[in-house]
């Protein structure tokens, strides 16, 4: 496979669970998450897996263009069809015949344009600008967002009616800082692409004290930014300056993805606020959109983190010993580890084990 999808997480096994089942359907696939976390990937991993693989696969990134550029680009045109259009131009729907149009960022599509879409995947059939005839299309439509587009659906910047054309099989992917058992094989993953790629030589793996500040980071910029981290640490050689250079590692800001298009780029989460810090830190914001608010979201956070101070305080009594801990605290061994990891437990960095 050209692009792994690499995670051992539960997460990441129902991606690809989800991937091989519906690869070979054809159906309409919207792909969402945070930026950085695999969307791209995932659309590349259906396309290999399907029959279309071998077939054109297009990718058009519905953010990087205005409205008219974008829509000439999606459907292309015919000579003289506006003033400099000197000869006829192909459009990505006809280019990715018999493959995939991938459309990313389809939450950033302007709203005019959206009919346009919903047309072609009502009718099966487009038109490029200036022509009077459809064509037929036969394209499978991926799509991705990291927009909450039910949320914009709402605020009346995404239509209904394409939503739920799109959004007949929806792959979500989990934020890296909720699957925290990825971080360790995605480091050591692209640590061997890039000691191969950047010709590094020998140098030191992470070791168990440096791997459990990478667990426990916020990860905002998700699998990219891991992989910023690691280049970097290629060129530096030196765990510690690396992670100096993440000043941020508590409180680094959440990118949300059901963050409305106007909130600004970067927010905290508000579960986190109010959990963490109380609700009187809350920005200012919230006080007036609570499209970010779950009450389901603040209590498995409040749960977590008490959980989390009741199974440490017991291991350090036992010095660490899990089993001794799992019957003080009524659990079987096997709960208490899946609890040590899931909270990011880990252990005071002098201890032995
Ligand atoms: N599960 C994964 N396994 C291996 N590589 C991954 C995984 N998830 C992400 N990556 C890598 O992380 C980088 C970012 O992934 P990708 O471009 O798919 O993210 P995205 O969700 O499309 O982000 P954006 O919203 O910013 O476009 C890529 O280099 C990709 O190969
Ligand atoms: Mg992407």
């Amino acid at each position: 496979m050209k692009f792994p999808l690499i995670g051992v997480s539960q997460a990441m096994n129902k991606v690809r669970e989800l991937v091989e089942h519906v690869s070979d359907t054809g159906l309409n696939i919207i792909v969402t998450g945070e930026s950085g976390v695999g969307k791209e990937v995932v659309a590349q991993n259906l396309y290999y897996k399907s029959p279309r693989n071998g077939k054109p696969f297009v990718k058009v990134n519905c953010a990087a263009l205005p409205e008219g550029l974008l829509e000439s680009e999606l459907f292309g045109y015919e000579k003289g069809a506006f003033t400099g259009a000197e000869k006829k131009r192909r459009g990505k729907f006809e280019l990715a015949d018999k493959g995939v149009l991938f459309l990313d960022e389809i939450g950033d599509m302007p709203f005019s344009l959206q009919s346009k879409l919903l047309h072609v995947l009502q009718s099966g059939e487009f038109a490029p600008l200036g022509s009077e005839t459809e064509r037929k299309s036969d394209t499978w439509i991926i799509a991705a967002t990291n927009h909450d587009l039910e949320q914009d659906i709402k605020t009346k910047s995404f239509r209904e009616d394409l939503f739920y054309r799109l959004n007949i099989i929806k792959i979500h992917l989990p934020p890296l800082r909720e699957r925290p058992e990825d971080v360790s094989v995605l480091v050591s993953h692209y640590i061997k692409i890039y000691s191969n790629q950047y010709n590094a030589g020998k140098f030191d793996m992470p070791d168990s004290k440096i791997m459990a500040k990478f667990i426990a980071y916020h990860w905002p910029g998700n699998v990219r930014e891991l992989q910023n981290v690691l280049k970097r640490y290629m060129v530096i050689r030196d765990w510690d300056e690396i992670l100096r250079a993440l000043p941020t590692m508590e409180e680094a800001p959440v990118v949300m993805s059901s963050q409305p298009k106007s909130a600004g780029q970067l927010q905290p989460d508000p579960s986190d606020t109010i959990v963490n810090t109380g609700i009187q830190n809350l920005p200012e914001l919230y006080s007036s959109d609570f499209s970010a608010f779950s009450l389901k979201k603040i209590r498995k956070k409040a749960l977590d983190q008490v959980e989390a101070k009741a199974i440490t305080h017991v291991l350090t009594h036992t010095g660490w010993n899990r089993s001794k801990a799992a019957k003080i605290l009524r659990v079987s061994y096997k709960t208490l580890l899946n609890k040590i990891t899931e909270l990011n437990i880990s252990p005071p960095s002098d201890s032995v084990l």
